[in-house]
């Protein structure tokens, strides 16, 4: 077992650590609230103890950062005499457990003990369960979480927007979860995974005899969706046809099942996701501009990982978390080399390479804690750029940059100079292609 113990009193720590280490009990300490974040980061614990009074960032702040941050260890507060409503307080924003000062040693470690059991017996019941959570805190995911707060509260129709495996589908279900039909379903449906002549049935059901084959009534994806969201993910590749069809719903808020004539009303949130660039398909006519404008009531974008590079280490201590418990691992943590690594990678794949990269790490590894050489980012970023077959079997002994410029040098030359379409293949803005032309001296 892994605890962090954070306390600004120095002899409290020595004194916990030593009766830890008694109890075979691993105990790494902070002396205020912000080295604690930060080693929270880090290292994966299996509670926290937290000091009420700290200097600089206090207990209750901790303790309210670590929940809304998603983290889901055992949280024991130590408190003075006399900080009583403070104690309540804490345990309101998620504490645990609390012990007042002065206690015996003793005492605590049982708790810590039981609670730490039943935490793990819960992670194992709910072991199946994916309840991802949107981890981040740069100023831009921040922003994205206060939109997220205020979308859910209406019922507004979202759009949510950016690049492959950024966590589209991770905020709209953090949308549903928010809003006031979360006790509702949540129907995702992938327009792009679903044979064209049957999207249209899926989405709005039919009646028995519509067609051959029709034996029985179906209800449609915006029936069953009633009293909940819908979420039309990869709305970039509805066809024009069911275009017209979807926005006569949206304004209607009615639809009829196909072969049907009944007039039924949809009472379905509306959350729709793509990775396209739907202003440019509206501009070339594969997109309807209507609908276009019908969809992007509130917008959220993503900005791709490697522009916000600040939530790297939050999001590997969630992934590593989220992974050991699926796999059942003992890996604990990364080294600071390991994060910096990752800070300085240039993710093709967003948070979803992130869980590649991390999830190979913690198969390969032979340590507890993830270290640079058990990464494997060179590899990450070939296989990232897949269709990259001009590479040479040279590659692992160049550099990131080699292999970067030669992925952008390929795709310019397939697509003839086209910086929209070059970058489009690479999965980066063209604002962003278009600066690493300059600086790796391209010539075109
Ligand atoms: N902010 C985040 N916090 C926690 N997990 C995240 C976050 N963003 C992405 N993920 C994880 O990364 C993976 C990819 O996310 P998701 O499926 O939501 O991406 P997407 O944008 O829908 O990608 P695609 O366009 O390929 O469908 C998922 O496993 C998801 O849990
Ligand atoms: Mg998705």
């Amino acid at each position: 077992m892994k605890v962090l113990l954070c306390d600004d009193e120095e002899n409290i720590r020595s004194l916990m650590k030593r009766f830890f280490s008694l109890e075979a009990i691993d105990c790494d300490t902070a002396e205020n609230g912000l080295s604690a974040q930060r080693m929270l980061r880090e290292s994966a614990y299996d509670a926290v103890l937290v000091d009420l009074r700290m200097p600089g960032l206090d207990g209750l702040s901790l303790i309210k950062w670590l929940r809304a941050e998603g983290f889901r260890m055992p949280i024991i507060m130590i408190s003075a005499h006399g900080e009583i409503t403070d104690a309540v307080t804490a345990l309101k924003e998620g504490a645990d457990d609390y012990v007042v000062k002065p206690f015996d040693p003793e005492e605590l470690v049982i708790k810590l003990k039981n609670l730490v059991e039943a935490s793990n017996l819960k992670n194992l019941v709910e072991g199946g369960k994916r309840l991802d959570m949107l981890i981040g805190d740069s100023p831009e995911m921040l922003r994205i979480k206060s939109v997220i707060a205020k979308a859910a509260l209406s019922s507004a129709t979202v759009l949510i927007t950016g690049e492959s495996g950024t966590g589209k589908e991770v905020v709209a279900r953090e949308i549903h979860n928010l809003s006031n039909v979360k006790d509702g379903p949540f129907i995702p449906i992938n327009i792009g995974g679903i044979p064209e002549n049957l999207l249209e049935s899926e989405l709005f059901g039919y009646e028995k005899g519509a067609f051959t084959g029709a034996s029985s009534r179906k209800n449609g994806m915006f029936e069953l969706a009633s009293g909940g969201t819908l979420f039309l993910d990869e709305i970039g590749d509805m066809p024009l046809s069911l275009q017209v069809k979807i926005l006569r719903v949206l304004q209607e808020r009615k639809m009829t099942r196909l072969g049907g004539v009944e007039q039924i009303p949809i009472n379905a949130r509306i959350v729709a996701a793509t990775n396209k660039n739907l202003e440019e398909m509206v501009k070339k006519g594969d997109f309807r501009e209507d609908l276009f404008y019908r969809l992007n009531v509130v917008r959220i974008e993503i900005p791709p990982l490697r522009e916000r590079s600040e939530d790297i280490p939050l999001l590997a201590a969630y992934i590593i978390r989220k992974l050991s418990r699926d796999m059942s691992s003992r890996i604990t943590g990364f080294t600071p080399e390991a994060i910096e690594a990752l800070k300085s990678h240039h993710f093709y794949g967003n948070v979803r390479e992130l869980e590649n990269i991390i999830e190979r790490a913690m198969i390969f590894t032979d340590s507890s804690t993830i270290d640079v050489k058990d990464l494997d980012l060179r590899s990450s970023v070939s296989r990232s750029m897949k269709k990259n077959e001009e590479l040479s079997s040279s590659r692992d002994a160049r550099s990131l940059r080699d292999l970067e410029k030669d992925a952008i040098i390929a795709a310019l030359h397939r697509w003839e100079g086209n910086r929209t379409k070059a970058s489009e293949e690479l999965g980066i803005t063209r604002r962003t292609l278009i600066s690493k032309i300059k600086e790796y001296d391209i010539k075109l």
